[in-house]
């Protein structure tokens, strides 16, 4: 059944666990997905980037996500807009009947960045479409221990009293957070360090309202050591401990964001299946497989944000 986040998110804040949200460009990849979350019982978020659609085209995400929900009819979907980067793209997604869009505005300064959140939540809420924004800037590889106020980075942490300022001003559903994480295979230069004092105080400050972890993925090294066995080039690629995903979802993170362990677990099954068997050329040789580690993976992290056996 296709929902919007409203409902998910209440019970995984008071159940102490988080939804998973997952990236999709592909068949395979929804597939695979769904699969797992049934098996696991879990309800579950589909997002889709601006570049996702790019690549496959709106209506055909779409339509693949309405196959999915008329099959299972019993996991409650989201269709999520993944970092929209303007008001327009927000505005199409809820007109082309997403249930979920993210306005990231987290670029621009402190007033900009609610007047467009405004400007969506007021389209959305009037729509049914619940609204997700970022306050706070996620920073990469480059980033230094103790940069986290916006040095040379560029990155910065969320400030606990504009959060609350911006979901007052803004009447936003949920609020993505900077604390450390970060998009792609290369999180961390050193140890990892989330800033779990700072997501404390705002979960306190914040009370029972959805906080969102980007860059979430744990970079699991089976799947690197598997890219890299098979012609891949990932050296010393390091993600977010596990722990701290979890530790996370107990502490007001409702939503976690996973694009690069699904980008891991596909590349590093086909790159396996095309070397074992050079011989194949039907792609439902290699791709079948990939989805088949999709699945796998994300029953394990459904195991870890701790979403299971909920429908
Ligand atoms: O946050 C970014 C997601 O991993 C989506 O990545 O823009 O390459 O589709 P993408
Ligand atoms: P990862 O790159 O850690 O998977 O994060 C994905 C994400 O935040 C999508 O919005
Ligand atoms: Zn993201």
């Amino acid at each position: 059944m296709l929902v919007d986040t409203k409902a998910m998110f209440k019970k995984a804040y008071e159940g102490n666990y988080a939804i998973g949200a997952f990236n999709v460009n592909n068949m395979e990849l929804i597939q695979g997905i769904v699969a797992g979350a049934a098996e696991k019982r879990a309800p579950l978020i589909l997002q889709i980037s601006k570049g996702a659609r790019e690549y496959a085209s709106p209506i055909y995400l779409k339509k693949l996500i309405e196959a999915v929900v008329e099959d299972n009819p019993e996991i409650p979907i989201v269709m999520h807009l993944d970092h929209g980067a303007d008001v327009e793209i927000c505005k199409a997604c809820v007109d082309g009947g997403f249930t979920s869009v993210m306005i990231d505005a987290s670029h621009d300064d402190f007033e900009e960045n609610i007047r467009k959140t405004k400007e969506v939540v007021d389209y959305a809420h009037a729509h049914g479409v619940v609204v997700e924004a970022e306050l706070g800037k996620l920073v990469g590889v480059q980033f230094d221990e103790g940069d986290e106020g916006g040095g040379k980075s560029g990155g910065a942490y969320t400030d606990p009293d504009q959060a609350v300022e911006f979901v007052e001003r803004t009447g936003v559903n949920s609020l993505a957070i900077a604390i450390g994480t970060s998009h792609g295979a290369y999180k961390f230069k050193g140890e990892p360090r989330l800033d779990f004092e700072r997501l404390e105080v705002i979960t306190k400050k914040l009370a029972g309202f959805p906080l969102v972890l980007h860059g979430a993925s744990t970079v699991i090294q089976e799947y690197v050591r598997l890219c890299n066995e098979f012609g891949g080039n990932l050296p010393g690629a390091k993600g977010v401990p596990e722990e701290m995903i979890t530790r996370a979802s107990r502490l007001g993170v409702c939503k976690v964001n996973i694009d690069t362990d699904l980008r891991l677990a596909m590349t590093g099954s086909v790159r396996k299946a095309l070397a074992e068997h050079p011989d194949d050329f039907d792609p439902r040789k290699y791709l079948g497989p990939a989805r088949e580690m999709v699945k796998q993976l994300v029953m394990h992290k459904l195991d870890i944000l701790g979403c299971v056996n909920i429908i």
